[in-house]
C-alpha cells in the first residue's frame, strides 16, 4: 500500500543526508570555516578573491541602515572577471560554453575572447559618450553578448541595469526612465522555444517613453528584420570593431556597479543598488565555497542574466573566480525535454544550479529524459529562488544527482546580492526542504512580532543582524522607502520579508514571503503591480490579486475582477485581461485564473480583504469574516471561483 502524500512528505523531510567523506576531504570549505571570526574572514577573503589597484584601508563601516565595505580600495570588476585571468596566462581557458537554442549552434568563448569582445564593445560605448557614471540599460536574451555588455559597462565604470528579456515595453521604459539611462544595448530578436521574441521592437516601444536614451546598440542575433532609427540606433557589429587598448577604469570600492529592479509591495519596482568591492568579494567568496568550484570545474547556473542569480552566479562570481561556465539560450524542453541533460553530458557539467520550479517541471516530464544521458560528471547540485519542496529535492538528488551529489539549497535575495543561508558541501548534513545554516559570518535569526528570537517551537520572520559585503546600498533615490521596507520593523535589523523557522538542529526552513510579494516560477511579482495592470484596462472597475499554490510554478496568480457597469465576465474578457497584464508587465505576470465578481470583499472602511481572497484562492476554509461589510460577497466569490477555475 502506498503512503498518502502527506505522510510521504513528512518522511522525506525527516531524511538526513550527511556529507560523503570523500567529498568532505577535498572540499573548499572545511569545518573550521565556521570558527573564523567575522572580520578576519571578510578581510582575508577580500584580499584573496579580488585583485586591487589600491588596497582597502578599512574593512567596513556600519551606520545603520547603510554599510560600506573595503573602504579606500580601488578596483575594477571587469579587470577581476576578465583581464587578470588573461594576464595570468589563462587566456585560453573557456569562460563560457554557449549553446544557442537552435540545435547545433554552439560557441566557446575563452577568457581572451571575452577580453577582446569586451574591449571592442567598451570602445564603441566610449564613442557613444559612455563614461564613468553613465547609466546604461541592457535588454537581451541569453547570448554571450549579454555578459559582454555588462562587463563592458563595468570596464568603463558605467553602471548598468539589465532588464529581463521577458519584460514588456512598459516595464522596460519604467526602468530606463528611473535610472535615466543614456544608452540601451539590445538585440534584434531572441530565440525562445523555436519562435522569436521581438526584443528590438519592444525596445522601440519602450523608448518612446524613455527620452534619456540617445543611442541604441543592437546585436544581430536571429537576423530578423527590425527597424533601425537613424541617428539613434547602431548595429553592434558595425561599432564594436576597435581593438585599441581600453583600460579598466579604477573604481572606488563603493562606486555603483549596477541597479537591478525588483518587485516590492507597490506598483513601482525598487532599484536595488549594488556597489563594486563588497559585491564582488561577496559573490566570489560564496561561489568558491558553496559550489566547491575547482580550477578545472565546469559550472552551469541555468538562470537568466536578467535576474540577480544571473548577475551574481553566471557573471560576476564565477568569472571573478576564473570559472568555466555554461550559457544556454533557450527553454529546457526545446526541441525535446532532455535538452538540459544533453548539455550536461556534452560539456561534462560538474555543478548545476537551478530553481525548484525547473526541477518540478523536469519531475513532471519524467526521469526518463535524464536517463537518456550520461550525467556522471555532476558532483554538486544547487537550488535557488523559492522554498524547494522535499519531493522535488529528493527527485533532484536521485534522478539528476544519481544519489551521490550534495544539494545546496541557497537562500538569498536581489537585495542581499550573495547567498546568505546555505549548506556548505562536505560539511553540512542536509535535509530536503531546509536551506540549513547561515553562511560563515552571517548573523541570521527568526523573530516574532515583538522582536524576540523564536526558538525551535515556532515560526516567525527572518532577520539579519549584521551587515555583509554584498548587501544592497539602498534603493535608488528612495531613502525613505529603503528604511520603511527593510529597517522599520526592528531596530538596526534587516527585515527580509520571508517567514522562517529554525529547528532543533539550528537549521533554517524558509516558509515563503510574508508581504504582498508573490513568487511565480522563482520570479518576484507584487500583487499590487498586477492589480494596477488590471485596473489600467478600460473595462475594469476594481481588481484584487492573490496567489495560490501550484505544483509546478510554486505559486500561481489568481485575480478577482469587478467589471465596470456591473457587466458579467466572459471567456473573451478573461483572455483579454490576461493578455493585458502580459503587455503591461510581461508574460510571467499573467494570472492563471481570473474570477469575475460583482464586488470584492471589503471591510466596513472600504479596505479590500486580501487575506480572504488568499483563502479562496487556496481553497481553504475562510478566516475571520466578521469585519466584512457584506459577508455574502465572499460566498459568491467562492462559488464563482469553484466554477471558473481555469488552470493552465
Ligand atoms: O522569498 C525568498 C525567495 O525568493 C525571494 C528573493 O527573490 P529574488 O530577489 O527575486 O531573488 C531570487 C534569487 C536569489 C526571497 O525573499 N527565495 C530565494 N531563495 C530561496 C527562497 N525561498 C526559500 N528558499 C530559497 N532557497
Amino acid at each position: 500500500m502506498s503512503a498518502s502524500p502527506a505522510i510521504e512528505t513528512i518522511l522525506l523531510e525527516e531524511r538526513r543526508y550527511p556529507p560523503h567523506p570523500d567529498f568532505a576531504a577535498q572540499a573548499n570549505a572545511q569545518p573550521e570555516i565556521y570558527e573564523r571570526e567575522f572580520e578576519e574572514f571578510w578581510e582575508s577573503e577580500g584580499r584573496e578573491r579580488v585583485t586591487w589597484f589600491e588596497p582597502f584601508t578599512k574593512l567596513y563601516e556600519w551606520e545603520p541602515p547603510y554599510a560600506r565595505w573595503y573602504l579606500g580600495g580601488k578596483l575594477n570588476a571587469c579587470f577581476n572577471c576578465v583581464d587578470r585571468h588573461v594576464e595570468a596566462g589563462r587566456g585560453d581557458k573557456v569562460a563560457y560554453h554557449w549553446e544557442g537554442e537552435p540545435e547545433g549552434e554552439r560557441r566557446d568563448l575563452t577568457f581572451a575572447d571575452l577580453q577582446r569582445e569586451v574591449v571592442r564593445l567598451a570602445n564603441a560605448l566610449k564613442r557613444l559618450g559612455v563614461r564613468k557614471g553613465t547609466p546604461v540599460g541592457i535588454y537581451m536574451g541569453m547570448v554571450p553578448e549579454a555578459p559582454i555588455a555588462m562587463l563592458a559597462c563595468a570596464r568603463l565604470g558605467a553602471p548598468h541595469t539589465v532588464v529581463f528579456g521577458g519584460f514588456s515595453a512598459d516595464s522596460l521604459s519604467g526602468r530606463l526612465q528611473d535610472m535615466e539611462c543614456e544608452v540601451l544595448i539590445t538585440q534584434d530578436e531572441a530565440w525562445r522555444r523555436g519562435t522569436t521574441v521581438p526584443l528590438k521592437r519592444t525596445a522601440d516601444e519602450a523608448l518612446a517613453d524613455a527620452p534619456s536614451v540617445r543611442n541604441v546598440v543592437v546585436l544581430r542575433r536571429t537576423g530578423g528584420d527590425v527597424p533601425m532609427t537613424g541617428g539613434r540606433d547602431v548595429w553592434w557589429h558595425d561599432v564594436a570593431t576597435e581593438d585599441a587598448d581600453c583600460p579598466c577604469e579604477p573604481m572606488d570600492a563603493e562606486d555603483l556597479l549596477y541597479l537591478l529592479y525588483t518587485s516590492g509591495t507597490t506598483a513601482k519596482p525598487k532599484g536595488i543598488a549594488h556597489t563594486t568591492a563588497g559585491y564582488l568579494v561577496g559573490v566570489a567568496t560564496t561561489h568558491h565555497y558553496i559550489f566547491d568550484v575547482k580550477p578545472d570545474s565546469v559550472y552551469w547556473c541555468a538562470a537568466d542574466v536578467g535576474w540577480v542569480t544571473g548577475h551574481s552566479y553566471i557573471v560576476y562570481g564565477p568569472l571573478c573566480n576564473g570559472t568555466t561556465g555554461v550559457l544556454y539560450e533557450g527553454t529546457p524542453d526545446f526541441p525535446d525535454k532532455d535538452r538540459w541533460w544533453s548539455i550536461v553530458e556534452r560539456y561534462g557539467v560538474e555543478i548545476l544550479y537551478t530553481a525548484p520550479t525547473a526541477i518540478r517541471s523536469h519531475m513532471k516530464w519524467g526521469h526518463e529524459y535524464a536517463e537518456r544521458h550520461d550525467l556522471s560528471s555532476l558532483r554538486l547540485l544547487g537550488s535557488v529562488g523559492e522554498p524547494i519542496n522535499p519531493e522535488a529535492w529528493v527527485w533532484y538528488h536521485e534522478h539528476v544527482g544519481g544519489g551521490r551529489c550534495p544539494i545546496v539549497d541557497t537562500w538569498w535575495q536581489t537585495e542581499t546580492g550573495m547567498i546568505l543561508i546555505t549548506p556548505l558541501p562536505g560539511i553540512t548534513t542536509t535535509k530536503p526542504g531546509s536551506a540549513t545554516k547561515p553562511f560563515p559570518g552571517v548573523d541570521a535569526a527568526v523573530y516574532d512580532e515583538d522582536g524576540n528570537e523564536v526558538g525551535p517551537a515556532g515560526g516567525g520572520y527572518l532577520v539579519l543582524r549584521r551587515p555583509w559585503p554584498a548587501m544592497l546600498r539602498g534603493l535608488y533615490r528612495e531613502h525613505d522607502r529603503y528604511v520603511e521596507t527593510y529597517w522599520s520593523r526592528y531596530p538596526d535589523t534587516y527585515f527580509a520579508g520571508d517567514g522562517a523557522r529554525i529547528d532543533e538542529d539550528d537549521d533554517f526552513w524558509l516558509l515563503g514571503r510574508v508581504d504582498d510579494v508573490m513568487n511565480v516560477s522563482g520570479h518576484r511579482i507584487s500583487t499590487i503591480e498586477v492589480e494596477s495592470a488590471l485596473v489600467d484596462h478600460g473595462d475594469v472597475a476594481e481588481a484584487a490579486v492573490a496567489a495560490r499554490a501550484d505544483v509546478t510554478t510554486g505559486q500561481a496568480i489568481v485575480a478577482y475582477v469587478t467589471l465596470k457597469g456591473g457587466r458579467d465576465g466572459s471567456v473573451e474578457m478573461l483572455e483579454e485581461l490576461r493578455n493585458h497584464v502580459a503587455r503591461k508587465i510581461g508574460p510571467i505576470a499573467k494570472p492563471a485564473n481570473i474570477v469575475f465578481t460583482p464586488e470584492l470583499p471589503k471591510t466596513r472602511s472600504g479596505k479590500i480583504m486580501r487575506r480572504l481572497l488568499r483563502d479562496v484562492a487556496e481553497n481553504r476554509a475562510l478566516g475571520d469574516t466578521t469585519t466584512l461589510a457584506d459577508p455574502m460577497v465572499v460566498e459568491e466569490i467562492k462559488t464563482r471561483a469553484a466554477t471558473e477555475r481555469t488552470d493552465d
